[in-house]
């Protein structure tokens, strides 16, 4: 198995296995809009590092560090055309996406700021083929997105995930991080550098 940084021609490998695994708001607008995500996370290597999991060349898994994630949120919401407004809107009329999740992810960004302030590093995405998890493979991630946090001045880590996201709670407990804030749905970590 090995880790390596992420290149362009992987951009849309990333955004796929994000739609797979990670059933949240910025995955109910579709592959192309997340797609579009990831290449302007890709093309932004100041704030962002991305590395992902390989074995006998098939992409296994992904982690993507923001190091001023004030920035990545900015992203996020540029990806939020007229279009996938829309996309969005039918969603929630035909109950595929809950109107409440998405009030909630809002009121929880407003709050998080509130809490830990702006300029703080995020593991912001980390993701692994479900047929490999539980085998080791977020951890090797998550090693080399904190030696990649190490060499900055800014050590303020922090992550965040749904209260219902079990993999990931106990992902998080496992390996250190402690949890600071439960709100509007979200669990806040953080870790000690
Ligand atoms: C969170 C995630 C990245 C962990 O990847 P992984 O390769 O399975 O992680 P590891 O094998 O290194 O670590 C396993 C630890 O994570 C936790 N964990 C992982 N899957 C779990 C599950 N299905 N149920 C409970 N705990 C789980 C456990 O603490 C586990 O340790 P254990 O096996 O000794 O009990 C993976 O589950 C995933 O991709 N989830 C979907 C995407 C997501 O929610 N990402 C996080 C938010 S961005």
């Amino acid at each position: 198995m090995q880790i390596k940084k992420v290149k362009f021609r992987d951009v849309e490998k990333m955004a796929k296995l994000h739609l797979e695994t990670l059933p949240d708001i910025s995955s109910s607008i579709g592959l192309s809009a997340v797609t579009k995500l990831y290449k302007l996370i890709f093309n932004t290597p100041k704030i962002h590092s991305c590395f992902s999991a390989w074995e006998d060349g098939e992409f296994l898994g992904f982690v993507v560090i923001s190091k001023n994630m004030d920035l990545t949120h900015k992203l996020f919401h540029e990806i939020f055309s007229i279009k996938n407004v829309i996309v969005l809107s039918f969603m929630i009329i035909t109950f595929k996406v809950s109107f409440l999740r998405i009030v909630n992810r809002i009121f929880f960004e407003k709050k998080l700021t509130k809490i830990i302030g702006k300029n703080y590093c995020c593991i912001s995405t980390i993701c692994v083929n479900e047929k490999y998890q539980r085998k080791g493979i977020g951890k090797l991630l998550l090693i080399e997105a904190l030696k990649d946090i190490q060499k900055l001045k800014n050590k303020r880590l922090y992550v965040y995930t749904r209260f219902d996201n079990k993999k990931a709670l106990n992902f998080y407990n496992k390996f250190g991080f402690k949890k600071i804030g439960v709100f509007y749905s979200g669990v806040v970590f953080k870790y000690s550098l």
